[in-house]
């Protein structure tokens, strides 16, 4: 027993008690078994661990369980499957966005979100809005260029 918390699970009701200090990360990965948010870090710095909460990017490594309680929690599984998410993906495929794929699942997250909030980003609100997802792989270029080729709008080469 320990600390209740409730909360929206991309879409369902999610009841939990235990230490209310563990975090959302792991909550998702080992009790949920919602392993596409990934640990990278573990320290806040690399996005490897973004899930939305409240529509907000956050980094669920740094979020303990209990400031989830009463709000709405969004991972990568509960956005692919829909229309928005099949564009995204397989472009991030064509462009070379996807590599070793440790950052991707963050990296989508946080395209999702900028993409509902502004549905033509420039390169440069891409770019800034990926400032908390660390690739080693791509050198975002591919990131970049599929968002572009999915907002239609040319990027320079
Ligand atoms: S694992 Fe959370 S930011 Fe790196
Ligand atoms: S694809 Fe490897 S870190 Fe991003």
């Amino acid at each position: 027993m320990g600390e209740r918390s409730t909360f929206l699970l991309n879409g369902e009701e999610v009841v939990r008690e235990g230490d209310p200090m563990a975090r959302l990360l792991d909550v998702l990965r080992e009790q949920r078994r919602l392993t596409g948010t990934k640990e990278g870090c573990g320290e806040g710095e690399c996005g490897s661990c973004t899930v939305l909460l409240d529509g907000e990017v956050v980094c669920s490594c740094l979020v303990p369980i209990v400031q989830v309680d009463g709000r709405e929690v969004r991972t990568v599984e509960g956005l692919a499957g829909d229309e928005a998410h099949a564009a995204l993906s397989s472009l991030l495929v064509r462009e070379g966005g996807v590599q070793c794929g440790a950052c991707t699942p963050g990296v989508v997250v946080t395209l999702r979100a900028l993409l509902e909030r502004d549905p033509r980003p420039t390169r440069a609100r891409v770019r800034e809005a990926l400032a908390g997802n660390l690739c080693r792989c791509t050198g975002y270029e591919g990131i970049l260029r599929a968002v572009a080729a999915l907002v239609g709008r040319k990027e320079r080469p």
